[in-house]
């Protein structure tokens, strides 16, 4: 068994899908659907506003899910944390050591690839999947000996990539054998097979897991969501100074005009507007264009695995039509 085998066999997946973590969005409600669902569920450790709080809600995720696992006989895929490794969490090393006395199964790293922060995960056995946009940050992730690499693509909600995954997913298989988690855009199954097509090992789903009961999202940005098309969504670094996709719709109601989310920089959008970026702000990605309700995590999570096996057994019955046909 390769190495990305052994690693896809830890997780016990139903599907090949993650809850990717999104600030405010994610909490214990939704991981813990996701995981007694088949898929990995994550939440970021800043959602919780104290490294005790957060703790906290470590604990309770385990014992419910070693509860559920005990009473179905059966083994769930993991959790996972995502931890901001950059100066500007000065929480980075106190949240560090409640991931490692509660042994996190998972964590998404996003920004700074540190070797540390990786051997410490490895040291009591536990994964890490680093987030990239460009392969010179994937490199680095590499060398820093993580074991999954998350390929931000262009339409990804929240600080997002701008490369086609075609050949982004093409050239780190060529440079890396831990697993490959796609991410950008995809709300349905046919896209999660489309990402298997393409050679990833997991899709990363963030957007699509907003329009769900269990999300801690305003109605409005759920609805808004829903409503959506690709022409709602622009790419821009004006609001939290890193480039990102944001709805244009919350972006108006909060009287941001065009020529400031048109800027290159971060924006001062001065204080006659209630601009709080991710409060009422609202992120989401191009995949909005393909949700059209807000339901249970279960019930959506039921469909993608419905509509994967669909798109899969579409493809296998293509093979018939371009088979090469023996001549003579
Ligand atoms: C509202 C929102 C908040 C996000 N917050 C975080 C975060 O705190 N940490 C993180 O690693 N990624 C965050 N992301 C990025 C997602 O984890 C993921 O990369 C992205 O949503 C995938 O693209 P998709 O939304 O098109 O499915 C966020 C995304 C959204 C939409």
């Amino acid at each position: 068994m390769n190495r990305r085998q052994q690693i896809l066999e830890r997780l016990h997946l139903s599907l090949p899908i993650v809850a990717s973590p999104m600030f405010i969005v994610s909490r214990q409600a939704l991981v813990l659907e996701c995981c007694k669902n088949g898929i990995l569920g994550t939440f970021p450790a800043l959602n919780n506003r104290t490294t005790a709080g957060f703790e906290e809600w470590l604990v309770e995720i385990k014992t419910e899910l070693a509860a559920e696992s005990a009473r179905t006989g059966q083994p769930l895929p993991p959790y996972g944390v995502n931890l901001i490794v950059h100066k500007t969490n000065p929480r980075v090393m106190a949240d560090l050591e409640v991931i490692v006395r509660q042994q996190v199964p998972v964590i998404i790293t996003s920004l700074g690839a540190v070797k540390e922060v990786v051997d410490a995960v490895h040291s009591y056995g536990g994964l890490v999947f680093h987030d990239v946009t460009n392969t010179y940050h994937a490199q680095k992730a590499i060398a820093a000996g993580v074991d999954g690499l998350i390929l931000v693509c262009a339409g990804a909600g929240g600080h997002a990539g701008t490369l086609n995954p075609m050949p982004f997913v093409a050239e780190i298989r060529r440079m890396f054998d831990g697993v490959i988690l796609l991410a950008g855009a995809m709300s349905t199954g046919r896209d999660v097979a489309s990402a298997l097509q393409m050679g990833a090992d997991l899709a990363y789903l963030g957007t699509r897991f907003i329009a769900t009961t269990e999300a801690e999202a305003d109605e409005g940005y759920k609805q808004m969501i829903i409503e959506s098309g690709t022409r709602e969504i622009i790419y821009t670094a004006s609001v939290s100074g890193i480039p990102a996709n944001w709805m244009v719709g919350s972006l108006r109601a909060a009287g941001i005009t065009e020529e400031q989310w048109d800027q290159k920089a971060k924006a001062d959008f001065g204080a006659e507007h209630e601009a709080k970026a991710w409060k009422n702000l609202w992120s989401a990605g191009q995949g909005v264009a393909t949700i059209h309700d807000n339901l249970p995590a279960a019930d959506l999570i039921a469909r993608l695995g419905a509509e994967l096996r669909e798109a899969l057994a579409e493809q296998a019955a293509r093979l018939e039509q371009y088979t090469p046909k023996s001549v003579g």
